[in-house]
Order: structure tokens, then C-alpha cells, then sequence
């Protein structure tokens, strides 16, 4: 099955009609407003009294390009000052950063410690500069994780994994046997410490908030589906997010002043695999499917009874930023990140990408009419290409979500949100048109960028490499 290009849609009414025949509910404006009226440029005031300049978000975008001692290396510090240049003035945490060497989701990732705080410090002051205009509106913070099942802190080919229950799926494939321990309820003790460590350093380091990582497979993101687990983190909601709950306590009596914010896959299906013809079906399955957060027990649906206390608890919490994302990208990443073309261990789109787009801004808007006091940002937007900013627009006009989120789109076309907030014609040549090489790479081993279209990538010897395994899969 193939779907019409982005591209080939030359008007908002076009793209309307595709939509409306193919059953999809998205809305998008027929015109972009510029100025200070304009929607995507107004300022958001946070409770603490920040003021945000403008409606767009830089998300999480690691490069799997640190030194083996968790630094910055020239290619992560050159993605942050172009997350500094893109001019959108909320930048989500930069890149998933590990609290600790063994929670690496691979040897390159960053890691937080005494060690590389006056790193992650010159990458935060790297961003500042390289942005645009005034700098007194920009929010940075920095994401921190531990990658859990996903592990790989030596080796890139060898999961370490720590893991908090035996998934029924996820073991199979990943080769975790039955024997493999899960994390102790000790070791879980230690490991909040470890985090409200990391927090601190965040802080040291100049950044306005931490967001505490819930999402896309990793560790925070599996407390929240640990229902079979006994113990104090497992089993009732309650203690599913007492991790979360003990983190932000810690932050608060020993980082005071730091904002906090949660990523968090709002929902979840049943893992993927290549079916007929590669195209992605889901994992054969009966009876009740329990660990998707979010899910409502087919293994395909949603349900946001769950998410939705979430929201609840981050508010009593005191926490007021939230970002919403989907699912995982090693196991659906359909549903996380919509793409035309799939990377080396995805499966061709079981559905057209754009379900997947309008599916995460349905849910990020049935969260924020939920909770409208909480700041939420949207993700997943990349797939619109040339008509992001039109649907950003519309989603901002209609209280959809408080700010839009760009991920991918940036490794190529920073700039985009620069350009639309002053009215310039979009650079067409550097629209992300998802061929996922930024996933494909690194899970080749290699450094993650924009091979098909920044020229700083297409010039690196890696990028002959890329094109050499994709030739030969396997
Ligand atoms: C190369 C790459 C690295 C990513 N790294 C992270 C990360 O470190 N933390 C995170 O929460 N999400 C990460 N993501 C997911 C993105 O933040 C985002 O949710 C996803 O790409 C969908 O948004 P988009 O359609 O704008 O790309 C990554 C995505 C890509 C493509």
C-alpha cells in the first residue's frame, strides 16, 4: 500500500479533501498569520512566572555521538546550537541523557555526572548563542533517563538490560530469558537517587527544568505498565508511579528551584513486526493485553482513563509542563514517530502516516482539555512536511495543545520555525521527508544526523557506509 506524497498536495484544500476521503480528522489552516498577533508567536507564561517566547518546541534528539565517557562530542554540540538557531524558545530537554553509566542506551549517550557537568553546561551556552534575538524568553532543560530494557551502556551491539518485569513480547525479541533479574525494589531506591543526583547537576549546569523521562520503552515508561510486578513499584497505579513520585519529592528538598517536566507516552500498542510484504501487523495475541499504558486492553486501542490520572498526579505534583508522545520506536514506531519509509529494523507503514499524526494530536488534545492548567507539548508533527506549520497553527488556534513539538524535522531544517514565525517561504530542499536514516544509522552503529539532507552529514564517511548496508540489508 502506498500513500500519497506530502508534497503532492499543493494547496491546504487539497490536503483537506485527501484527508476528509481517507477518514482522517486533521485541521489545518489555509494561511499562515506573521507578526506579533500571530498564533504560533505568542508567549506562554508559566506558573513559576517564565515567560516562553513563542509556540514551538524543540524535542529530544539524540545523537548517539558523546566520547565513552559520557561528553559532548563536535556533532552533539553542532545539533544544539542548530536547536539553539531554530528560534523556537522551548528546547524539551535537549537529548535523553543517562543518570548513570549502566542505564546508557548505548556507549555514546550523554551521561550526567560531577565529571561532564561543565560539558553539558557549554551545551546549553552553545545553544543560547547560536539563537536568535533575545535569549531572556528561551526555556532549556534536560531530559534524564535510564534506558532499562534498552540498555547497551558498553557495547553497541550488547543489551545490557534492566528490566522492572518479563514483557511477553519484548523478552522474546530482545533474547532476555527467564532468568534474567529484574531490578529490586533496592536497587530502584538507589537508582531515584540517582536521579535526583542528576537533577541537581542539571541544575549546577544552567538548565531551567529536568524533565523526569517516561516514555518510549525505557525505564520510567515500563514503571507504568509493571502491573504484574509485586512489591512497592509495581502493581496499582500508585506504586507504578512512585518512582516518579520519590524523584520529584528528592528534586524538590534538594534542587529547589528547579522546574521539573515529564515526556510521557500516553499511550500504547501491542508490539509490531514485519507481516506480509514487510508491512508492519501486530504481534499475534488473545485474551487481555495489560501492558500498554494507555492501552485499552485489544493491544490496538486507547484508553486515556490512565494517562489522564497521570495528568492529575503531575499536577499534584506540582509539575505543570508535560509532553506527550506514543508508544516506542523499537517496537512500534508507526505510532511514535509516522514515517514514509521505515528504518533497517521497522516494517513498511501499516497505515497511512497521517492516521498516525492526527491519532497523537487527538490524544495530546483530549489530555489538555483534560487538564488545561497543565502545559502540554505535542509531538510527532514531522510527517505534515510543508504543512506543519499550517496544522501547527490550527492546533495552537484551537487550544489543541500549548505548544508543538518538532523532532526530526530539525536534524535537516532548524530553521523552519524561524522562517514561519517571520513569513519566509519554506527552504523546500530541507523539508525531512522521513527516511528515517537518523534511526537506520545508528542502529547500524553509526552516528545519528540527517544523511539525505544536511550537507555537514552527506559529506561524512558514514554516510557512504549508510548507503553501503542499506544496499545489502542484513
Ligand atoms: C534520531 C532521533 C533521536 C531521538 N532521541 C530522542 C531522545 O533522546 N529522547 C526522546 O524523548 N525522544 C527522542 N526521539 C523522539 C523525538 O523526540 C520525537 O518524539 C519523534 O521523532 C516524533 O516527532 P517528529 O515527528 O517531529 O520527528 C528521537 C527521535 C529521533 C528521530
Amino acid at each position: 500500500m502506498s500513500y500519497p506524497r506530502i508534497s503532492s498536495f499543493k494547496t491546504a484544500g487539497e490536503l483537506r479533501a485527501y484527508l476528509t476521503e481517507a477518514g482522517i480528522d486533521l485541521k489545518l489552516d489555509d494561511d499562515l498569520q506573521v507578526g506579533a498577533d500571530a498564533p504560533l508567536a505568542q508567549p506562554y507564561r508559566l506558573a513559576n512566572g517564565f515567560t516562553i517566547g513563542n509556540r514551538f518546541c524543540v524535542l529530544p534528539m539524540e545523537g548517539w555521538d558523546g566520547t565513552a565517557d559520557g561528553r559532548p562530542s563536535e556533532l552533539t554540540f553542532r545539533r544544539w546550537r542548530r536547536f539553539g538557531m531554530s528560534g523556537a524558545k522551548l528546547v524539551w530537554g535537549g537529548e535523553a541523557a543517562a543518570v548513570r553509566h549502566d542505564g546508557r542506551a548505548n556507549p555514546n549517550q550523554l551521561l550526567v555526572s560531577e565529571k561532564t557537568l561543565p560539558d553539558l553546561a557549554a551545551l546549553r551556552e552553545g545553544l543560547i548563542a547560536a539563537h536568535p534575538g533575545r535569549t531572556d524568553d528561551l526555556y532549556i532543560g534536560l531530559q534524564l533517563t535510564h534506558s532499562g530494557r534498552y540498555s547497551k551502556p558498553n557495547d553497541k551491539k550488547r543489551g545490557e538490560p534492566r528490566i522492572l518485569y518479563h514483557h511477553p513480547f519484548l523478552d522474546r525479541r530482545m533474547g532476555i530469558g527467564p532468568d534474567t533479574p529484574v531490578l529490586t525494589d533496592d536497587e530502584i531506591k538507589r537508582l531515584i537517587d540517582d536521579f535526583i543526583a542528576a537533577a541537581q547537576l542539571a541544575k549546577r549546569a544552567g538548565f531551567a527544568f529536568v524533565d523526569i523521562k517516561h516514555c518510549h520503552g525505557y525505564l520510567g515508561h515500563e514503571f507504568l505498565s509493571a502491573v504484574d510486578r509485586p512489591g512497592l513499584y509495581g502493581g496499582s497505579f500508585e506504586n507504578r508511579t512512585r518512582f516518579l513520585r520519590e524523584i520529584v519529592a528528592g528534586i524538590r528538598t534538594s534542587a529547589p528551584g528547579l522546574d521539573i517536566g515529564v515526556r510521557v507516552s500516553a499511550f500504547d500498542f501491542i508490539p509490531y513486526r514485519k507481516g506480509a510484504g514487510d508491512v508492519g501487523e501486530p504481534e499475534p495475541f488473545t485474551g487481555k493485553y495489560r501492558f500498554a499504558f494507555g492501552g485499552d486492553g485489544t493491544g490496538l486501542g486507547i484508553d486515556l482513563t490512565e494517562p489522564k490520572k497521570f495528568m492529575d498526579l503531575l499536577a499534584s505534583l506540582g509539575i505543570r509542563m508535560v509532553c506527550i508522545t506514543a508508544s516506542s520506536p523499537y517496537y512500534n514506531p508507526h505510532l511514535t514517530r509516522p514515517a514514509t519509509f521505515p528504518p533497517s529494523d521497522g516494517y513498511l507503514p501499516p497505515e497511512e502516516p497521517l492516521s498516525g499524526v492526527a491519532r497523537q494530536i487527538k490524544v495530546t488534545a483530549d489530555l489538555k482539555r483534560y487538564r488545561p492548567d497543565l502545559m502540554v507539548v505535542g509531538s510527532a508533527y514531522t510527517y505534515l512536511q510543508e504543512w506543519l506549520p499550517n496544522v501547527a497553527q490550527r492546533v495552537v488556534c484551537e487550544g489543541d495543545a500549548d505548544f508543538v513539538g518538532l523532532g526530526r524535522m530539525v536534524l535537516p531544517y532548524p530553521e523552519m520555525c524561524a522562517d514561519v514565525l517571520a513569513g519566509r517561504p519554506l527552504q523546500t530542499k530541507l523539508i525531512c521527508r522521513t527516511f528515517s536514516d537518523c534511526t537506520t544509522g545508528p542502529r547500524s552503529g553509526l552516528v545519528s544526523g540527517c544523511y539525505p539532507l544536511d550537507d555537514y552529514y552527506r559529506q561524512r564517511p558514514e554516510a557512504a557506509q549508510l548507503k553501503e548496508m542499506k544496499r545489502k540489508p542484513g
